[in-house]
């Protein structure tokens, strides 16, 4: 019905379709988890045609990476391989794969491209590109809640490994779906052209199907019940609580300053001999200075951080050193094991907020969500540890980081396009909305907004009364995540159930006729923009000259030689200012849409 009304008057309604229906899109995650070091939330994804359906770890920039059948077969030192849980990619079984052979291939490499510099999997990978298919929750026009993106970039990975300290090596379980990069497009010199590979949000906001080329996300915690979230578009404002802090990303990277870590106790009484705790971070070190920098990356499971740094905390907890896996193991045999990891007691991140040399942010990782578990192939039957791995700084470039031990308690989000920044806040614990309002992100937004709850609340419930009246921590009854993001699990707009077809109908009907004006401007500013920012990423040559180098070089060379820096996209376009009031016409009329279209598109 609204296809022909379109067909009627197509400048104009053709241009509201364009720009109404781009909403934030919701990530569905997989009911499964995976380790061995975990355990840890994936989203679900299909590759390939016939679709090949698998598990992956949303991480990173640039390429998708994933594990293809012979993973299990290629050699590790330890044995076992759960790689086959997650699903695994065979590329001869696909009819829609591309390769080009201008891309070469990584043979024993350290695959370095995850946008992290935390070490990470080596091993051989061959650039494919093939057809990524995700379910998404809110179904978009015309396409019934499954999305298609073509030619996705991707690295098939025939052998992964990650190493241990001991040179130990084990096989990679569970691949990673790549969150974007600054670009659209990552392409290729290729037949006298140039061959265009795609990225996920990228492609949804050439489509006009997403608000910007951007994401948020918070990949919540297992064992705490805490539900994970990730948005393409946009986030769910009660995923960030307190201020979140701005900053630039570098070409592969989420940099921060890491100014103190800490231990602090949020109510009740302390398990500890006090209260709160300062200047870890440094402590017995005098060479780390007033800050050290860091990245945050959800490719990598720990916490990467000088073996000064692991030393001073854990001193002050029941852990075991384990050399082997350096590593700490928590003695489950100490009282004092118990109470901490079920006491409102939490380790604080404190962070230079949006670069200011004056103002600082802190997130707090309660231990609760600090007693995480190995599993095969790493130890022989599960045991619970303290995530802290003392790291070194090799080589130049290479940075400390802060892994999904971390990002359970943190939101974090990437504006690829405006000014190129990326985005650090508290997130909350296992008490959140499980349905709330999602937030567009706009080119040109430059900071995001949270919902007003307090952090301590969210972990009500959880911690109980905390302490008991002789000095004793509650354990906290036994929870578990649940929840893949369909049904009411998952942050949304509105219910649909909430509305009837007519009441729809007319909400949109009405939305048309009121603002038909201001949409018409909005659709001439967002074009321009549109264009001009194609015009832009035309300069982006790409670095030919990398091509066939083989590990670790040649892959990371390839990004550096794009010439890429964060960009200034939009920094001047107008539609930048006027999408940047979220709470203005054209944010409620995305909404509006996008219920409309649900009701009146088969
Ligand atoms: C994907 O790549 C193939 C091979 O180069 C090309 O024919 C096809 O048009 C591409 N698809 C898109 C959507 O760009
Ligand atoms: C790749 O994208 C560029 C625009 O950036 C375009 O000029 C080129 O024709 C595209 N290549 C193909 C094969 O579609
Ligand atoms: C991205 O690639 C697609 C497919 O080749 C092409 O149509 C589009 O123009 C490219 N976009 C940019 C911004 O290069
Ligand atoms: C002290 O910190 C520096 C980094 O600033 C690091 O290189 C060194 O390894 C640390 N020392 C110890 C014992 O961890
Ligand atoms: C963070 O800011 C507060 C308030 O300005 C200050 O008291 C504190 O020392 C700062 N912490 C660090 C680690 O810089
Ligand atoms: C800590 O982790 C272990 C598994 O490693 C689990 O059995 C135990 O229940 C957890 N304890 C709490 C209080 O969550
Ligand atoms: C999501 O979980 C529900 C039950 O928790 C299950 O019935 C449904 O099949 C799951 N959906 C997906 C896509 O995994």
């Amino acid at each position: 019905m609204l296809i022909l009304v379109l067909r009627a008057v197509p400048i104009f309604c053709l241009c509201i379709a364009y720009t109404l229906a781009a909403g934030p899109h919701v990530i569905l995650w997989s009911s499964q988890t995976y380790g061995p070091d975990g355990p840890w939330h994936a989203v679900t994804v299909k590759l390939g045609t016939p679709a090949q359906q698998m598990d992956l770890i949303p991480a990173g920039a640039w390429e998708t990476q994933i594990l293809s059948s012979s993973v299990c077969s290629t050699s590790t030192t330890l044995s076992g391989c759960n790689a086959n849980a997650a699903g695994l990619f065979d590329p001869e079984k696909s009819s829609s794969l591309v390769t080009i052979s201008e891309t070469g291939t990584i043979k024993n490499g350290n695959f370095c491209v995850n946008g992290g510099g935390i070490p990470s999997m080596s091993g051989d990978a061959e650039w494919m590109f093939d057809t990524l298919s995700l379910t998404l929750r809110d179904g978009v026009v015309g396409n019934n809640g499954q999305n298609t993106i073509r030619n996705l970039s991707t690295m098939v990975i025939s052998r992964g490994y990650n190493t241990l300290p001991s040179g130990s090596t084990y096989a990679a379980e569970v691949g990673k779906l790549s969150l974007g990069a600054p670009n659209i497009n990552q392409s290729w010199v290729h037949a006298g052209s140039r061959f265009n590979a795609t990225f996920l949000p990228g492609t949804l906001f050439e489509a006009g199907q997403i608000p910007s080329n951007s994401y948020g996300m918070h990949i919540g915690s297992v064992a705490a019940g805490v539900r994970p979230s990730l948005i393409l578009g946009g986030y769910d404002p009660t995923r960030i609580i307190g201020p979140v802090s701005a900053q630039p990303y570098t070409i592969l990277k989420l940099p921060i300053d890491l100014l103190d870590i800490g231990i602090s106790v949020s109510s009740g009484k302390s398990p500890f001999e006090f209260t709160s705790k300062s200047g870890l971070l440094a402590s017995n070190n005098a060479s780390i200075g007033t800050s050290l920098p860091v990245v945050i990356d959800s490719a990598s499971p720990y916490l990467y951080l000088p073996k000064s740094t692991c030393d001073a905390i854990t001193s002050l907890l029941p852990l075991t050193y384990n050399p082997l896996l350096s590593l700490y193991i928590w003695d489950v045999t100490s009282p004092l094991y118990t109470t901490i990891i079920s006491s409102p007691a939490s380790l604080t991140f404190t962070f230079r907020l949006s670069s200011s040399i004056t103002a600082n942010m802190t997130i707090s990782v309660p231990f609760a969500l600090l007693n995480l578990t190995l599993t095969t192939p790493l130890v022989s039957s599960p045991i619970p540890y303290f995530p802290c791995r003392p790291a070194q700084v090799e080589t130049l470039g290479e940075n400390y980081g802060l892994g999904r031990a971390f990002l359970q308690a943190a939101f974090v989000g990437v504006n690829w396009g405006g000014d190129g920044l990326w985005f650090l806040a508290q997130a909350p614990g296992p008490n959140t909305p499980s349905l709330s309002p999602l937030t567009s992100i706009f080119p040109g937004d430059k900071t995001l907004k949270g919902a007003d709850n307090g952090w301590e609340d969210s972990w009500k419930g959880y911690w109980e009364d905390g302490i008991d009246g002789d000095g004793n921590a509650i354990v906290p009854t036994g929870s578990t995540a649940s929840g893949n993001g369909t049904g009411a699990d998952i942050a949304h707009t509105l219910p649909d159930s909430a509305l009837s077809r007519g009441v729809i109908a007319g909400i949109a009907v009405g939305a048309v006729g009121g603002v038909a004006v201001i949409v018409v401007l909005a659709c001439l500013l967002y074009s321009r923009a549109r264009r001009r920012k194609a015009d832009r990423e035309n300069v982006n040559l790409f670095a030919e000259a990398h091509v066939g180098n083989d590990g670790l070089a040649g892959v990371c060379d390839r990004h550096a030689g794009q010439g890429y820096g964060p960009s200034e996209l939009y920094t001047q376009a107008p539609v930048g200012e006027l999408h940047s009031d979220h709470n203005g016409v054209v944010g409620e009329l995305h909404g509006e849409y996008k219920k409309a279209s649900v009701v009146e598109l088969p």
